[in-house]
């Protein structure tokens, strides 16, 4: 079976090319190629087709909470929102912080066969934070963990942190920190400023944040051990982040940033509506603007969607006690097409980097994010970069509808994903 996509721009840069796509491999790629007579023909006029997207950071809530997402249901939003592979996170119930549950994950994953999924292992026993998971049987497990993340939850005991960092290099792997110090943010409601003071939330300051991330790229560095920051939401994060990199090599210390952390900001919440709760809290338009600035300068490697589904009734109720999080996954390259190649901040190569190489390389997965030359994997996307549409979250894939674009007109459509030359997604639908 072979597919032809005909007359994209690679990287949406030089002329116009046809990509043929056999045995799961990019096979040709020239400027008129014929159609094997197996082949499915797309027509890719004014499109732009880019590496599959990588997202180090998904919630797919599967095993114990199904009522908000499914690794199928989850799978689904990642293929259509352009995703080849996916990192679903540990804050599962139970938690994955063993072999048993990573490897149910990675099944399951497999079973739907829409996107890779890779589960992240947790730190810790239970997220508690208090006594080491087993990482070398996790990474051991056919599962083959290689990301580690307490996510939901900072791992706060520097001692514990240091030797998850001392294990990690052993196996190969890269500890995530959810940078919170848990004693600055106790009962913690909202970016601590302005919006919050006015509205009566206790605040999240943006030092719980910064103070962690100063700390772990130190005792990464001291380790010689791989530390990625999951969703930075400050300024003083990036001017961290920069001066570990220039310190330590920008090899040992990455970070990502999130889709809603570089469009929406803390004015958001007069609304009181809790679909805008999410953890680390929306900042500031400056933070968000110099998180779109670090971003583009590569002081911020990636863009990893923080995908988090709750169910209605933990969103549809009073915002102190709704859940923090929102979707992401098939909004995720609208706001990068919006916040990023609309403002001139990133060229589609750019985005290519953001989404799928960086992420890609970070997590040490060899068949994504790969150049688009013959020969490689064909884990592809193809995105409209002219068309717009509106999200409806009841139209998203989720089982859960917690998206915060409710309504909005976003640019950039994903058209088409392949998984080793397979159609996942197609025109808004699977497969
Ligand atoms: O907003 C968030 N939601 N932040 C997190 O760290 C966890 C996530 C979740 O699991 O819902
Ligand atoms: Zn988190």
């Amino acid at each position: 079976m072979s597919v032809l996509i005909k007359g994209a721009r690679l990287y949406g840069e030089g002329d116009p090319v046809d990509v043929l796509v056999t045995d799961g491999l990019i096979a040709e790629i020239g400027a008129s190629i014929e159609a094997p007579d197996d082949a499915e023909v797309i027509e890719a006029a004014g499109q732009v087709l880019l590496p599959g997207f990588v997202d180090l950071h998904t919630h797919l809530r599967e095993p114990g909470r199904e009522d908000a997402e499914t690794i199928e249901s989850g799978s689904a939003a990642a293929a259509l929102g352009g995703y080849t592979a996916v990192f679903a996170m540990a804050n599962t119930d139970p938690v994955a912080d063993n072999a048993v549950v990573v490897e149910h994950v990675w099944r399951r994953g497999r079973e739907t066969g829409l996107v890779d999924v890779h589960p992240v292992g947790a730190v810790t026993v239970g997220l508690k934070g208090e006594k080491l998971a087993e990482l070398g049987t996790m990474a051991k497990s056919a599962a083959g963990v290689r990301m580690f993340s307490d996510d939901g939850h900072c791992v706060a005991d520097p001692l514990i942190m240091r030797r998850a960092l001392e294990y990690s290099t052993a196996l190969n792997a890269v500890v995530a920190q959810h940078a919170e110090e848990p004693r600055l943010t106790v009962g913690a409601q909202a970016h601590e400023g302005r919006i919050a003071s006015r509205l009566g939330y206790a605040g999240w300051p943006a030092s719980a944040e910064e103070s962690i991330v100063a700390r772990d790229c130190l005792l990464a560095q001291h380790a010689g051990a791989k530390l990625h920051i999951c969703h930075v939401s400050t300024a003083g994060t990036a001017d961290v982040l920069r001066w570990a990199k220039n310190r330590h090599g920008s090899g040992f210390i990455s970070a990502e940033v999130t889709p809603h952390h570089l469009l929406l900001t803390d004015e958001r919440l007069s609304t009181y509506d809790p679909v805008n709760k999410v953890n680390p809290p929306l900042r500031t338009g400056a933070d968000a603007a110099r998180l779109r600035a670090a971003l583009a300068e590569g002081v911020i490697d990636c863009v990893a969607t923080d995908h988090a589904p709750h169910p209605v009734q933990d969103k549809d109720c009073e915002w102190a006690a709704a859940k923090p999080g929102m979707l992401g996954l098939q909004t995720a390259l609208s706001v990068v097409t919006e916040t990023m190649v609309r403002t001139g901040l990133l060229d589609w190569r750019g985005v290519a980097r953001v989404l799928s190489e960086r992420p890609a390389e970070i997590a040490g997965l060899p068949d994504h994010g790969r150049p688009l030359v013959t020969g490689e994997p064909a884990n592809l996307t193809l995105v409209d970069p002219d068309a717009e549409w509106t999200v409806r979250g009841a139209e998203l894939a989720s089982i859960a509808a917690n998206t915060p674009y409710e309504g909005m007109r976003l640019p950039g459509v994903v058209t088409l994903t392949l998984l080793r030359g397979r159609i996942t997604a197609r025109e808004g639908k699977i497969g």
